[in-house]
């Protein structure tokens, strides 16, 4: 897997990045929700560069420019919940492609322990198509996994760009392990651990909760 760790050089990604973590700043929900989605369209921009281009004709009122134009058939999905303003922010940039959803939850046997639990897939097929997975904190790494696994039953996508404001190291280590090795990884930023709770620390707390408010089932 290829790992595209952006925070490691200085941009404004960072203050976006800071002010997601910040429990002050973060209280704001709206700031919070928007600035997923600004994370989302600078990942956006970044992974852009990998996709793939023909020349076309453009014509303006002068003239005509020959330039390249982005050709790959995309499907952004996200995990439900916490995945809404990440997704929005992807979509922001490409706003023509089609779109899948997915409900991935953990289902607690015990303080420590949990499996995840997928529900709900509503999803175009991804046959040769570019598929950008978008989840906003990849943890442990498997609900991801869980995720994809899912999404092989409606296609083979050519080429895979998982999208992640904050990771845990082992959560990277552990998609590095089930996901296919061309597959990308575009991360605002790893931290070095997970709790017991198998959340990111430090990390930023609960995405979902702090972008939608508390839901009642942990
Ligand atoms: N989901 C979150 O919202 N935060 C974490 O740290 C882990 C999973």
């Amino acid at each position: 897997m290829k790992i595209h760790h952006l925070a490691k050089a200085p941009s404004i990604l960072n203050n976006y990045l800071n002010q997601l973590r910040d429990q002050e700043i973060q209280k704001d929900s709206m700031r919070f929700r928007r600035n997923l989605e600004r994370i989302g369209e600078i990942l956006s921009y970044e992974l852009s560069k990998h996709l793939h281009f023909q020349e076309e004709d453009i014509v303006t009122p002068l003239g005509v420019k020959h330039a390249q134009n982005l050709q790959d058939k995309i499907v952004i999905c996200s995990v439900l919940r916490a995945g809404l303003p990440l997704h929005q922010g992807i979509l922001n940039y490409f706003d023509w492609v089609e779109n899948a959803f997915i409900s991935a939850y953990r289902y607690h046997t015990s303080d420590t322990e949990f499996e995840i639990i997928v529900e709900y897939l509503a999803s175009p097929d991804l046959d040769k198509k570019v598929l950008i997975l978008a989840d906003p904190m990849l943890a442990s790494g498997h609900s991801l996994v869980a995720t994809f696994e899912a999404l092989t039953k409606v296609g083979l996508p050519k080429e895979i760009h998982l999208v992640t404001a904050i990771a845990s190291q082992e959560g990277v280590d552990y998609i590095a392990k089930h996901f296919p090795p061309e597959t990308r990884l575009w991360v605002g930023d790893i931290d070095p651990e997970l709790n017991d709770y198998a959340y990111i620390v430090p990390g930023l707390g609960d995405a979902g909760d702090l972008a939608f408010g508390e839901k009642l089932q942990k």
